[in-house]
Order: structure tokens, then C-alpha cells, then sequence
């Protein structure tokens, strides 16, 4: 996968657009539609209680609300690193959103020392996402945080 092409090109679609629900959207909307064999993508958001409030995603409708520290999305958000997890079935606190979801990955969002969400992507197939999968995510995620600039972030309720 060539993700130096993705990341420029998903720089210049969130380019000029300081609304973080309308990049949030065109940014799941880019990743599920330019990277091959996924079933899922989109963020979630905090509320004050810590839950995780679904956000913008590609995909079918997914659970909207994840319990405080639940789940591979809780997991990554409380420990501030991104997961990987090869096969959905033997991670003991998975959430199953769409039962065709075999493999995920989970990247926190972070901005001035924050955690202010996650993008999280599943696939249908184990073990979808390498080492170099992770570490372009990664960086699209990074691009994406940097379109956000100064704007408000989601705070649901
Ligand atoms: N599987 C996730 C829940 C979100 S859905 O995959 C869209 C989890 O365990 O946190």
C-alpha cells in the first residue's frame, strides 16, 4: 500500500476545512473507500462520563455507545497507543459492532497532550493489518489530527 500517495492526498481533501465533523467524515469516508478489504472505519468521541460516542464512519450502523475503558476502542483510548488486534474473537473484551469484523485496528487521536478520540478500522479478514498497515494509519491519522488545527473538538453528550 502506498501510503505516502494516501497521506497526500488525504491532506489536500481535509486542506482549507477547519470543521472537524466535516473532515472527520470525508476522512473515514477516504480510508474505507482507498485501503482494500475492510468491512468498517470511523471515530469515536468522548463524553464527560468517559464513554465513547460513535462520530463519523463508513460502513454499516455500528454500536454508539461504548462504556467507559470497554471494548478494543476503550482500550486504545485509556492507554493512548494504538491496538492491533489480528483476531477480534480471541481479544476477551471486543465489542461486536458488525459480526463480520475479524481483525481491527484502534488509533487514538491525540492533539496538545489530549486523547480527544479514536479511528478505528475493522476488516473481514484475520490478520489484515501489518506492521506497515499500522504504521500508515498512523500517519493518515496524524493528518487528520493536523487538519483539526484549533477547532473545537466533538464534546456528546
Ligand atoms: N469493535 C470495537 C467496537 C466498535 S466497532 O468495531 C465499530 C471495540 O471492541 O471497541
Amino acid at each position: 500500500m502506498d501510503y505516502e500517495t494516501l497521506v497526500a492526498s488525504v491532506t489536500g481533501l481535509l486542506l482549507g476545512e477547519p470543521d472537524i465533523i466535516a473532515n472527520a467524515a470525508n476522512f473515514a469516508a477516504f480510508v474505507y473507500h482507498e485501503l482494500p478489504e475492510l468491512n468498517w472505519a470511523g471515530f469515536y468521541f468522548p463524553n464527560a462520563a468517559g464513554d465513547l460516542v460513535l462520530g463519523p464512519f463508513n460502513g454499516r450502523p455500528a454500536c454508539t455507545r461504548l462504556p467507559r475503558g470497554r471494548g478494543v476502542c476503550g482500550a486504545a483510548f485509556t492507554q493512548r497507543r494504538t491496538l492491533v488486534v489480528d483476531d477480534v474473537h480471541a481479544f476477551g473484551d471486543h465489542i461486536v459492532c458488525d459480526s463480520a469484523s475479524a481483525s481491527e485496528i484502534v488509533v487514538p487521536l491525540e492533539r496538545n497532550g489530549e486523547v480527544f478520540g479514536v479511528f478505528d478500522v475493522d476488516s473481514p479478514r484475520v490478520a489484515r493489518f501489518s506492521d506497515a498497515d499500522r504504521h500508515g494509519i498512523e500517519r493518515l491519522v496524524t493528518a487528520f489530527v493536523g487538519a483539526v488545527g484549533t477547532s473545537a473538538v466533538p464534546r456528546p453528550v
